[in-house]
């Protein structure tokens, strides 16, 4: 404890009010909305509403768990033209801030890290489409939004909640896939996240892509992106920017694979942040019984949508 205590004094900016770890760590979630939210994050919450966004931010929205981190990579490698050097300017939370973290006391939250950055900004979040600062959609920013099946997102996103303690913690697998499916889980409803983002992506310039096409063929979605960013690039560079976002690579780079942080925040001795990277791992932690009750909820709650998701692929 004395250990963790001292890796948490090094988080928390000198002169604030002195937290004690237990503050904002393993705590209830609390709404915001009506929407499920890590407790740290909800002091903030008027900043984030009154956020200013920039008309050449980029912003890339997922649900947890989609993939959000190697699209960052991406976008920031395509913005770079593919100079590894350049992308190796800082970690992934400094040059892809997160717009909704803040943990009270702690030195810069997400809003303030993203006010720093120079333009074009990459804006990270999770944000369901009602809780996206009005700013974004009144400025028509870009929007990428990649979209994770179901069974996949549930299976990572409980792995994650074992190692980052801001998240409450998950109880046994089968716990945690009840509340999963209940919505009451940090960001609220898988179902109600990609199928609100779906239907707005008419409205607004919003590039839709799937966590699974990325895997089956990084470089056709690397290029849709590309073209999203109006940017162009040749054949090698593509190569080299596959490369540098391939799982194994960013899984051993330090500026991508969430060891910066305080093991406070996230161990990665439970569960590392770059896990396995696959499609299918659902079927290693489902039973019979869980994916037949799955599929049941899912058929219902997907019944009036177009939206479709594959839980497998045969190349993955
Ligand atoms: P797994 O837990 O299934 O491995 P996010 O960045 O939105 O939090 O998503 C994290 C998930 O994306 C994790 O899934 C992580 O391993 C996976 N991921 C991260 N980088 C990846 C990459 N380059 N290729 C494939 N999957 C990646």
């Amino acid at each position: 404890m004395k250990g963790c205590q001292s890796t948490y004094y090094m988080f928390v900016q000198s002169g604030i009010k002195m937290l004690s770890p237990e503050d904002v760590l393993r705590k209830d979630l609390k709404l915001v909305h009506g929407c499920p939210m890590p407790c740290a994050f909800v002091s903030n919450w008027e900043k984030i509403e009154q956020f200013c966004s920039r008309p050449d931010d980029i912003v890339i929205a997922t649900y947890p768990k989609s993939g959000n981190t190697w699209i960052s990579e991406i976008v920031d490698m395509i913005l770079n033209d593919g100079d590894i050097e350049k992308c190796k300017r800082d970690v992934i939370t400094k040059k892809v801030p997160m717009l909704e973290m803040s943990v009270p006391g702690v030195r810069t939250s997400g809003v303030e890290e993203l006010e720093k950055n120079p333009s074009p900004r990459i804006v990270k979040t999770h944000l369901p489409t009602d809780l996206l600062p009005k700013s974004f959609w009144e400025n028509n920013c870009k929007i990428i939004y990649v979209a994770r099946n179901a069974k996949d997102v549930s299976v990572s996103y409980y792995h994650f909640d074992l190692m980052n303690n801001l998240q409450p913690f998950p109880g046994t697998w089968g716990e945690y896939l009840e509340k999963f499916i209940a919505g009451k889980v940090s960001y609220g409803s898988w179902f109600t996240h990609v199928k609100n983002w779906w239907n707005i992506k008419e409205e607004h310039p919003i590039l839709f892509l799937y966590y699974e096409d990325m895997k089956e063929n990084p470089k056709e979605e690397i290029k849709k992106i590309m073209r999203f960013l109006e940017k162009n690039l040749n054949d090698e560079v593509l190569d080299r920017i596959i490369h540098h976002t391939s799982f194994e690579v960013m899984k051993d780079n330090p500026l991508v694979n969430y060891t910066h942080l305080p093991t406070t925040v996230m161990d990665h001795s439970k569960s590392p942040f770059m896990r396995k990277g696959i499609i299918g791992d659902w079927k290693n932690y489902f039973t019979v019984a869980q994916n037949e009750k799955f599929d049941a909820i899912y058929k219902t709650e997907m019944s009036e949508t177009a939206l479709q998701f594959r839980t497998e692929i045969s190349s993955a």
